[in-house]
């Protein structure tokens, strides 16, 4: 009698060999906890893991082949974000568990220590290249999209959500606050929250300019400083900026109040890789159903949407998404 040994390498066996493979390492799961708020590229995982840069991209590449995490190139980086589990694929349900239980994980303090420490190169980098390119900010947001070409579509959307006498408004990144005018005339106190300084003065001089006396600047980041929320949020050419756009997503969602709305104005996906370096911007602009699904699992309702094709071939998508009276918690 022959004892052939059956095939056991089908691809569904690969698979849930991968997942086991890629778990049954502590390194590999405490990577996948510090991904749970972010994404992070290969240089920043090694710095925050204290690695090499190869160790670090072996771990990376288990994880990629199990499915347990994604990238996005963005320029010559590559972004690692987990994966979301496929429910009824083979895998799913250890997909999801595992997750579930690294969420319980606690990062030992020097790895969180070093997290905080990229996000704050990440923030820098971003106000150095705001006051670098100060005077040429202007001419640069032109180069793309100005608030000229979509001031109205926003304002068409602003005005038809109207807004109770009293409301408040706060805007993320005002820049140059070109927008601040329209929401003082609508709302009954603003604020805006820029991380830079340069642009603050800039929207400063706006401000006493036009006389503007309900409107408060900050100088805070809109992701990690604790604000009062606002019946609407603002946000415009800002959220191409955040490494994470998903989880500050959630975050925003919070600045909202129970009832409120976020106004959002992106540009949709490009591939005009020179807007990185001549705006700085982090990401080519957003699939428009990609931004709908990360507003639905921050926990808003789609609202309106209006789309703007500019003559230079890009495309402007302006969003606004309502938020209930409850939204779901915030993987920390
Ligand atoms: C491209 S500009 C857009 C300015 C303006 N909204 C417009 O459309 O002209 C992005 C602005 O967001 C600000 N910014 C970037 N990250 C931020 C953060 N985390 N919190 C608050 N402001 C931020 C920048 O300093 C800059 O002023």
């Amino acid at each position: 009698m022959s004892l052939r040994q059956p095939a056991l390498r089908t691809d569904a066996d690969e698979h849930l060999a991968a997942l086991c493979k890629a778990g049954g390492d502590p390194l590999r799961l405490n990577v996948l906890r510090a991904l749970a708020s972010d994404s992070f590229g290969v240089l920043e995982l090694a710095q925050i893991f204290a690695m090499r840069q190869s160790g670090i991209s072996h771990h990376l590449k288990v994880l990629a082949q199990a499915g347990l995490v994604a990238t996005r190139r963005e320029g010559n980086a590559i972004f690692y974000r987990r994966a979301l589990a496929q429910g009824e694929q083979t895998g799913g349900a250890l997909h999801a568990a595992l997750l579930a239980e690294v969420d319980a994980l606690q990062l030992p303090d020097a790895v969180q220590t070093r997290i905080a420490a990229v996000q704050a190169q990440r923030s820098a980098a971003a106000r150095d290249f705001f006051a670098r390119t100060l005077e040429k900010f202007r001419a640069q947001q032109d180069l793309i999209a100005g608030l000229a070409q979509y001031r109205d579509s926003l304002l068409t959307l602003l005005d038809a959500l109207h807004f109770p006498p009293g409301a408040t408004a706060l805007e993320v990144g005002p820049g140059d606050g070109a927008f601040l005018p329209e929401l003082a005339r609508r709302f009954a106190a603003v604020t805006a929250l820029d991380t830079s300084p340069a642009m603050l003065e800039l929207a400063r001089q706006r401000c006493a300019e036009e006389g503007l006396d309900n409107v408060e600047l900050k100088l805070a980041d809109a992701l990690r400083d604790p604000q009062p929320a606002a019946d609407c949020v603002v946000l415009n050419m800002v959220l191409h900026h955040f490494s994470d756009p998903a989880a500050a997503m959630a975050r925003l969602a919070r600045l909202v109040r129970p009832g409120g709305s976020l106004l959002l104005t992106e540009l949709c996906s490009h591939h005009q890789a020179w807007a990185r370096e001549a705006c700085g911007d982090v990401w080519l602009g957003f699939d428009q159903d990609e931004l709908a699904h990360w507003a639905q699992a921050a926990g808003l309702n789609l609202g309106e949407s209006l789309y703007i094709g500019l003559r230079n071939g890009f495309q402007i998508q302006v969003r606004h998404f309502a938020r209930p009276e409850r939204l779901p918690p915030l993987a920390v």
